[in-house]
């Protein structure tokens, strides 16, 4: 397994969390990839950035397009890039057939599928056939529409059980990681303490071995709907909008373009 991916796994257990973003396109990559230990080119890509009411319109194609745009920033943390809906549910050999196309024409260090028990045998296929598979359980945003929306996980005896099974099975079947998405905190917390891989929650809990985040929610730089679990760090869309006004005030005014910006003889 890459060394980048086994890196990940040091960080079972220790008092330093992990610390992963999503990022898209190459200047965020850049920007961010100093501060984290793993870069996630998440489907959230189609509500951030292609204006999607939900992930599951997101092709394999479009994952690859901004795996690639992730991976010529050159970042030196472990890129994994997103199965969208669609590209591994039908049967194992599709799964690889997706994910081996994610990984040679991205160079990616490994993909995300979401899925406990029931995708345990894509997980080992892949791993299999080494690449190296960030499980992603709980609220899995791919089945919005099977589960008439974005419900939280872990509430009540029965979904309890059936997030350990998810979390034990993939862990059997090789995932280096599990994202844990909307669970109940002390549900996530049990998760993390019953197996032996990182967990990485988002909308889970602090107990979490790492935290992830959309890089556009954090930033404030889109107009969605931000969901509970997501801390604002920046209000980027404030900014732009402060910005394109005063650009258009000196356009209006003729005071754009200046001396300093044009070309003499
Ligand atoms: O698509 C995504 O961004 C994700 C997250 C875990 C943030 O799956």
């Amino acid at each position: 397994m890459n060394t980048l991916i086994e890196h990940i796994r040091l960080y079972k257990n220790r008092d330093a969390a992990l610390v992963c973003l999503t990022a898209y396109t190459t200047p965020m990559a850049q920007s961010i990839a100093p501060h984290v230990d793993l870069i996630l080119v998440g489907d959230s890509v189609g509500t951030v950035l292609y204006g999607m009411d939900d992930t599951t319109g997101v092709t394999l194609d479009m994952m690859i397009a901004h795996g690639k745009a992730v991976m010529r920033a050159k970042p030196d943390v472990p890129v994994i890039v997103d199965m969208p809906f669609g590209s591994y549910e039908e049967s194992d050999e599709h799964a690889l057939a997706s994910a081996q196309r994610a990984m040679s024409e991205t160079g990616a260090h490994g993909v995300k599928l979401e899925g406990g028990v029931d995708m345990a045998s894509r997980i080992k296929m892949l791993i299999d056939n080494n690449i190296p598979v960030m499980a992603h359980i709980g609220l899995q945003p791919q089945s919005v529409i099977k589960d008439g929306g974005y419900k939280i996980k872990g509430r009540g005896d029965a979904q309890i059980e059936a997030l350990l099974e998810d979390a034990k099975a993939v862990e059997a079947a090789g995932a280096f990681a599990i994202v844990i998405e909307g669970t109940v905190a002390e549900v996530a917390e049990r998760i993390t303490k019953a197996v032996s891989i990182p967990t990485i929650g988002i909308g889970a809990s602090v107990a979490c071995d790492g935290q992830i985040l959309v890089i556009d929610d954090l930033l404030g730089a889109h107009h969605g709907h931000l969901p509970k679990f997501a801390k604002r760090y920046a209000h980027l869309t404030q900014d732009i909008d402060a910005a394109v006004k005063l650009f258009a005030q000196d356009v209006r005014t003729r005071r754009f373009p200046d001396d300093a910006h044009i070309y003499k003889k």
